[in-house]
C-alpha cells in the first residue's frame, strides 16, 4: 500500500459543484469573479443546489423559502444562556446549536430528495440567526427577529446589530458569502461526505463540517489573522514580528494552500474590497499591514494570501466580532456543505480508506502479575 501525507493531490470523489483549475475557481462553471459582481449570495446558493441559476421568479420563491425558514425554535436560545458565556467559543456553540436544531425538526430523519432539500433551506435560514443570535445573548441582549424584507446578507448583519446595515455594508458581505459558498474538496466538506455517506442525515453532515472548519488550518485561520494583526498593533512591527515567527517556524495565518500555488483567486477579489472599505472608513491601519505582510511572505517564503486573510480587515470593518469570522464563514459555506450532501446521496456509496499500519508486530498479552 501506498500512503499520500494528509490525502496530498488525491482525487477522492467525481462532483459537479465546485472546480479549481489552473488556479480559476469555478462553481457550477461560473467564475466566482463572474459571481460575486453579478450574482447576490441566494442566486449562488441556488445554483449550488441547483446547478442553474435562478430565473427572476424562482428566486423570488426561493428567497421567500429562506426568510420563511429563517426563525429557530427559542429553546435553542435558552440553551445558550446557560453556557458559560465569558469563556465558550462561538463556534462551538454552533457545532453544538446545528446539532440540536436537528433535534427539534420533525423530519430530521426523512431522507428522500424532497425532505433533504427542505432540510438544507431550513439549516442554511437558520444558521445564521442562530449567529447573530449568540452575539446579543453574550451580550446580555435579546434576539433581534429576522427581517423578512432584507437580503440574507443585510439580514444577517441586522440580526447582529439590531441596525439595517448601508447599503455598501450589505453588499460587501453578500459578496464575501458568495466568495466563501463553496470550494471543491476542502477539509470540512469532505468530513461533511463521509458523514453522511454512512446515510446519516444532514443535521448529522453539517454539525462534522462545522468541527473541521473550526480548526486553525481551515476556516479558523480569518480569526487567526485579526489576533495577529492585533498582536503586530502597528506597521513598523510588522517585520519583526513575521520574520521573528518564521524563524520560530511559526505559521503565519491566512497564507499558503494546498491546491493554489500561485494566489489564492478570492484573496484578490477580497483585497480590493478591503481596500476600499478601508478607503472609504478613513481608516487604513490594518489594511496597510496586512499589505506589507503579504509583501513580506511573498519575498521570505514565496507564499500568497488565502481566502482568510483578507477576508479579516473585511470583517473587523464591517464590525463583525473577531471570534464571529469563522462562523460568518461557517454561514456561507452551510451552502456549499449542503450542495455536497445532496450530491453525496444522489450517488452515494460508504467512504472508507485503509490506513498502512505502523505500529508494533503481532504480539500476546502479557498477565497482568507479570506487567
Ligand atoms: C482554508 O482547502 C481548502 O480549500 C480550504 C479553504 C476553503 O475555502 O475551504 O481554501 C479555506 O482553509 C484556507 C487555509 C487557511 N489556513 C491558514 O491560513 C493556516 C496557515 N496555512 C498553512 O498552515 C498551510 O498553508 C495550509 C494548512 C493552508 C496548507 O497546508 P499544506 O498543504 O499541508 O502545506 P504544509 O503545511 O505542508 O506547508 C508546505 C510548506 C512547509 O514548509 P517546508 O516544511 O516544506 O519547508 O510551506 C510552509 C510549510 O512550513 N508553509 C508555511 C505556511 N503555509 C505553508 N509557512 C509559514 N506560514 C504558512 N502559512
Amino acid at each position: 500500500m501506498t500512503t499520500t501525507r494528509g490525502l496530498e493531490g488525491v482525487v477522492a470523489t467525481t462532483s459537479a459543484i465546485s472546480s479549481i483549475k489552473d488556479d480559476v475557481l469555478t462553481y457550477r462553471g461560473y467564475s466566482i469573479q463572474d459571481l460575486a459582481e453579478q450574482s447576490t449570495f441566494e442566486e449562488t446558493i441556488y445554483l449550488l443546489w441547483n446547478g442553474e441559476l435562478p430565473t427572476a421568479d424562482q428566486l423570488q420563491a426561493f428567497k421567500a423559502e429562506l426568510a420563511e425558514n429563517a426563525s429557530v425554535p427559542n429553546e435553542l436560545f435558552e440553551f445558550m444562556k446557560n453556557y458559560p458565556l465569558e469563556t465558550v467559543h462561538p463556534m462551538a456553540v454552533l457545532r453544538t446549536a446545528i446539532s440540536t436544531l436537528g433535534i427539534y425538526d420533525p423530519d430530521a430523519e426523512l431522507m428522500d430528495k424532497q425532505s433533504n432539500k427542505e432540510k438544507a433551506i431550513k439549516l442554511q435560514a437558520k444558521i445564521a440567526t442562530l449567529v447573530a443570535g449568540f452575539a446579543r445573548i453574550r451580550q446580555g441582549l435579546q434576539p433581534v427577529v429576522p427581517n423578512k424584507s432584507l437580503s440574507y446578507a443585510a439580514n444577517f448583519l441586522y440580526m447582529l446589530k439590531d441596525r439595517v446595515p448601508s447599503e455598501v455594508e450589505a453588499q460587501m458581505f453578500d459578496k464575501a458569502l458568495v466568495l466563501h459558498a463553496d470550494h471543491e474538496l476542502n477539509a470540512s466538506t469532505f468530513t461533511a461526505r463521509v458523514c453522511v455517506a454512512t446515510l446519516s442525515d444532514m443535521y448529522s453532515g453539517i454539525t462534522s463540517a462545522i468541527g473541521a472548519l473550526k480548526g486553525p488550518l481551515h476556516g479558523g485561520a480569518n480569526e487567526q489573522v485579526m489576533r495577529m494583526l492585533e498582536r503586530i498593533g502597528s506597521i513598523e512591527w510588522v517585520d519583526d514580528y513575521i520574520l521573528n515567527a518564521l524563524e520560530n517556524k511559526k505559521k503565519i495565518m491566512g497564507f499558503g494552500h494546498r491546491v493554489y500555488k500561485n494566489g489564492d483567486p478570492r484573496a484578490k477579489i477580497l483585497k480590493t474590497m478591503a481596500r476600499t472599505l478601508s478607503e472609504m472608513s478613513g481608516d487604513s491601519r490594518l489594511y496597510d499591514m496586512s499589505l506589507k505582510i503579504e509583501i513580506l511572505m511573498k519575498e521570505k517564503k514565496g507564499l500568497l494570501p488565502n481566502t482568510d486573510f483578507y477576508s479579516a480587515t473585511l470583517y473587523h470593518i464591517l464590525g463583525i466580532d473577531h471570534d464571529l469570522f469563522t462562523p460568518v464563514f461557517a454561514i456561507s459555506r452551510t451552502s456549499g456543505w449542503a450542495a455536497h450532501i445532496l450530491e453525496q446521496y444522489n450517488d452515494n456509496r460508504l467512504i472508507r480508506p485503509r490506513a498502512e499500519y505502523n505500529g508494533p508486530r503481532l504480539r500476546r498479552v502479557t498477565p497482568m502479575a507479570q506487567r
